[in-house]
């Protein structure tokens, strides 16, 4: 941005689950021009700006100079659940390639499916040749549930391999070649159609448990699930049993109700569900580092920040 810099913004780095030191390099290499503090060193205090990423509730609300809040990803849902959030804005990452990089996972999930190469690993593992007929992508579904700006990257990325891709949202969406859905009225719709359903929404009391058995049940038999969300959007032991009762093929998923998904968790070795830990896509450090530079240079000049959330809708 062009305006001239008022004064270098005093950035705290906030945590009581991530490391977040690799955000210090980031800022580092990028040779930007902030003061940086690393939570729970003293200054951190003082800073203009927190970073935040599953803050312990209440420590913003002790930074008298607090003037901007930012994420380190496109959720913000870990930052509005703090009861003592300050009344100051609260910024997400977008990031196309961010975006990207949730569309080559959905991808790979959806092919697991469509392709069958859950059948074949299995089919592997017990030696059996077997050829199923193969089905025409244009003639599966993929349904996206959660239509923002990372469900319409997907989408489009879906799209352009022929699938044929519907989204659902809570308020109207267009988008040529996608047929969309909304509102509650139109969720059963939307469900019955979907060989794989792939999970974006954020995070926020009307979506929390939104995955639940009634759910899965409006699936069409032999559908699968992506979530790719957050593991609150799903009812894990729901799952489990619609896919046990032979109501779904399978599940992928990247996001757990408790995160590290605990180590007896029977999602581990089901022989329908693939655990990722969390990793369909991060934001680049550096690109990270830009926009929340940028978005302190703002704050400071008294310019709107970008990409604020809204904490009514909690995202
Ligand atoms: C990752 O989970 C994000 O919110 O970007």
């Amino acid at each position: 941005m062009s305006n001239k810099q008022a004064k270098t913004p005093h950035i705290a780095l906030i945590s009581s689950t991530l490391d977040m030191s690799f955000m210090k390099v980031a800022f580092e290499k990028s040779a930007l021009d902030v003061r940086l503090s690393i939570y729970p060193d003293e200054d951190f205090h003082a800073a203009d700006v927190a970073v935040a990423w599953n803050a312990p509730h209440g420590v913003m609300a002790s930074m008298p100079n607090l003037k901007l809040v930012h994420s380190i990803g496109a959720g913000l849902d870990n930052i509005f659940a703090d009861p003592h959030l300050p009344d100051v804005p609260v910024c997400r990452v977008v990031d196309s390639e961010h975006a990207l990089g949730m569309a080559e996972y959905a991808i790979w999930s959806v092919l697991l499916f469509h392709r069958e190469m859950d059948r074949h690993l299995q089919n592997v593992a017990e030696r059996r040749w077997e050829r199923p007929d193969q089905i025409s992508a244009r003639d599966y579904t993929v349904g996206i549930l959660g239509f923002g700006t990372i469900g319409l990257t997907v989408a489009k990325s879906l799209r352009a391999m022929n699938y044929n891709v519907r989204g659902w949202a809570r308020s109207p969406k267009e988008e040529a070649g996608i047929t969309t859905y909304s509102g509650a009225d139109q969720l059963t719709e939307f469900l019955s159609g979907c060989d794989v359903l792939i999970c974006l929404l954020p995070l926020t009391a009307a979506t929390r448990g939104i995955i639940d058995a009634d759910l899965l049940s409006q699936l069409p038999r032999g559908a699968a699930l992506v979530n790719m969300g957050r593991g609150e959007h799903l009812v894990e032991a729901d799952l489990l049993a619609a896919i046990d009762s032979g109501h779904l093929r399978g599940a992928v998923l990247d996001v757990f109700q408790k995160e590290p998904l605990a180590k007896d968790s029977p999602l581990w070795d089901h022989p329908k569900v693939f655990v990722t830990p969390h990793i369909a896509s991060m934001p680049n450090p550096k690109d990270v580092a830009s926009q929340i530079f940028e978005n302190a240079t703002r704050i400071l000049n008294d310019l709107e920040p970008l990409n604020p959330g809204d904490r009514n809708s909690g995202y």
